[in-house]
């Protein structure tokens, strides 16, 4: 199971990827990756490209992460702003963090191209756009900062939607695409050029030999490999180094059908907090309008109805005429603390590679791990693996403060969240979850539709913290490193690779 049997479906997840089996026997291969979302299927595509023996295995269904949940923006322009990365990193780090950027948009291009993807990739503007003051000097700042990391084409336009704003920005040459067609042409070239995918294949423990990484699967196989790389969204490979560095948000998505309503074929954000963002996707003759924003930390807040209803308010205000609501879903992303993501040696190991740290930019990302991942793994040096380094220490936390809290708030669920319960198992409805006490422990109860109890301990499988019922989802979510949980505590997302123990 992963992320796919989550409550909300997303517009992508109505195109199903093959199936593939689940893995019978240990095995042996040069390139073990673990993960079948962007990052995993592009590092393993270019691996196979390579000539290198590469196995993919998934805890659920290929494409079933948080890659079938996003809303397909490729941009190389970011959203924490070149402005604020050469402020935290300087001048050469962030020209070198647009170039792997670009580079990650270009790849998807050339291999949508080469390998004949019917997946609606298009070049297309991003506009970013000033609701006050404030988001104008942004721009400003940001217009400056863009011919400083070399983006070239970077102008002053006009917003194209309703509502008076404070300047808008255009970056030219930006894309989109269907996540899950995307994916769906890795997996073919990847099986046709000799790789092997493996579906319901759950990892539960890494380790490093004298002869290499072994990897050890929920029934008990091993995997031997040259290399591991662990794609999983979330880091499995170590126990907290990275995740000290990252934050979990929760973040959501409605599609409208586009009725009367102008709606172009743009990447649209705005500066505002929180953020919006918006794009169009046309199937045939229908043509939706996706709008996503309305973030919180993971596990602070069940009040996704105000939510969906604001992104739903914001989109019709900006553009009258839309039609009705066809889809409502939510993801999960990770905010790394100084901006940037975490590829490259998994920290403590030395034949063990990861990718976190998506920013709500993980499409490009993890296609930059993939352009970074192969040469470290062949000894090759690469001109953007410094930037990404998993092992740096975060100097320069984005903003101080959030950095800070994120670390407290991680305590504060470990600790204190364990005091006091929310309720009593009686007042648990069908289909609900709750965090009680019984016999002096916490436990996450769900009541099934049949109305039958069902406990596990509420102490999070990685580190301990106590989850949080997700009533949008049906899950359990933990606000500490972003695990989740189905209702009766089966993993759907890492770092945990353990379910929630026996309640009793
Ligand atoms: C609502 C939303 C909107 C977004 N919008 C954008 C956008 O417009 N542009 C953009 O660039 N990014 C966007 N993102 C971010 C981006 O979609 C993600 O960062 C990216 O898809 C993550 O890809 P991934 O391969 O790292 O992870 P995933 O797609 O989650 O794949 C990881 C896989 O690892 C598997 N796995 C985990 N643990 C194990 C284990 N122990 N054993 C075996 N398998 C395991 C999981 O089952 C999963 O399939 C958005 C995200 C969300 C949620
Ligand atoms: S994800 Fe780390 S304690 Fe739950």
């Amino acid at each position: 199971m992963n992320a796919d049997s989550e409550q909300s479906r997303s517009l992508w997840s109505e195109v199903r990827l093959p199936k593939f089996p689940q893995l019978q026997q240990s095995s042996r291969t040069d390139v073990l990756v673990i993960g079948g979302g962007i990052a995993g299927l592009s590092t393993a595509y270019e691996l196979v490209q390579s000539g290198r023996k590469v196995m993919v295995v998934d805890r659920g269904p290929i494409g079933g992460g948080m890659t079938a949940r996003t809303s397909a923006h490729l941009s190389y322009e970011i959203d924490d702003t070149y402005a604020e990365l050469i402020a935290k990193h300087g001048e050469r780090n962030a020209r070198l963090y647009f170039d792997s950027q670009k580079a990650a948009v270009d790849r998807i291009e050339e291999i949508c191209s080469a390998e004949r993807m019917k997946c609606d990739f298009a070049r297309i503007d991003l506009f970013v756009f000033a609701p006050d003051k404030k988001g104008r000097n942004e721009l400003e700042d940001e217009i400056a900062a863009a011919a400083k990391v070399g983006f070239a084409g970077v102008e002053w336009a006009k917003a194209p939607l309703k509502g008076s704003n404070r300047g808008c920005l255009r970056f030219p040459e930006q894309a989109r695409f269907h996540p899950l067609r995307y994916l769906a042409g890795l997996a073919r070239a990847i099986k046709r050029d000799g790789g092997t995918l493996y579906a319901n294949t759950p990892i539960v423990e890494i380790k490093e030999t004298a002869s290499g990484p072994v990897a050890k699967t929920e029934s008990g196989k091993t995997i031997r490999a040259k290399a591991i790389v662990a794609a999983t969204n979330s880091p499995i490979a170590h126990r907290l180094a990275v995740h000290t560095k990252q934050a979990p948000y929760r973040t959501y998505i409605v599609t409208l059908e586009a009725g009367t309503a102008d709606v172009p074929d743009a990447l649209i954000w705005d500066t505002d907090d929180p953020y919006h963002y918006v794009r169009s996707y046309q199937d045939g003759e229908e043509k939706l309008l996706l709008v996503g924003g309305e973030d919180h930390k993971s596990g602070e807040s069940d009040d996704f109805s105000p939510r969906l209803a604001r992104l739903e308010e914001w989109a019709r205000r900006h553009f009258p005429g839309l039609g009705k609501v066809r889809h409502r879903w939510s993801g999960q992303i990770f905010e790394p603390a100084d901006y940037l993501p975490f590829i490259g040696r998994s920290p403590g190991h030395k034949q063990v590679y990861i990718v976190s740290g998506d920013s709500g930019e993980g499409l490009t990302t993890g296609v930059a791990a993939s352009l970074i991942l192969p040469d470290l793994i062949a000894g090759r040096k690469n001109p953007w693996a410094a930037v990404y380094r998993p092992n740096r220490k975060i100097v320069q936390p984005s903003p101080l403060g959030t950095y800070v809290k994120d670390l407290a708030d991680a305590t504060r669920h470990l600790v204190a969240h364990a005091l006091q319960a929310e309720t009593t198992p009686d007042k648990i409805g069908r289909n609900e979850g709750a965090i009680v006490t019984m016999g002096g422990k916490k436990i996450a109860a769900f009541r099934d539709g049949r109305g039958k109890l069902h406990t596990r301990s509420a102490a999070c499988t990685h580190v301990g913290c106590v989850v949080k019922w997700n009533s949008f989802e049906r899950c359990w979510d933990c606000p500490c490193h972003g695990s989740q949980f189905g209702p009766l505590g089966d993993v759907l997302q890492a770092p945990a690779m353990a379910p929630l123990r026996d309640g009793k």
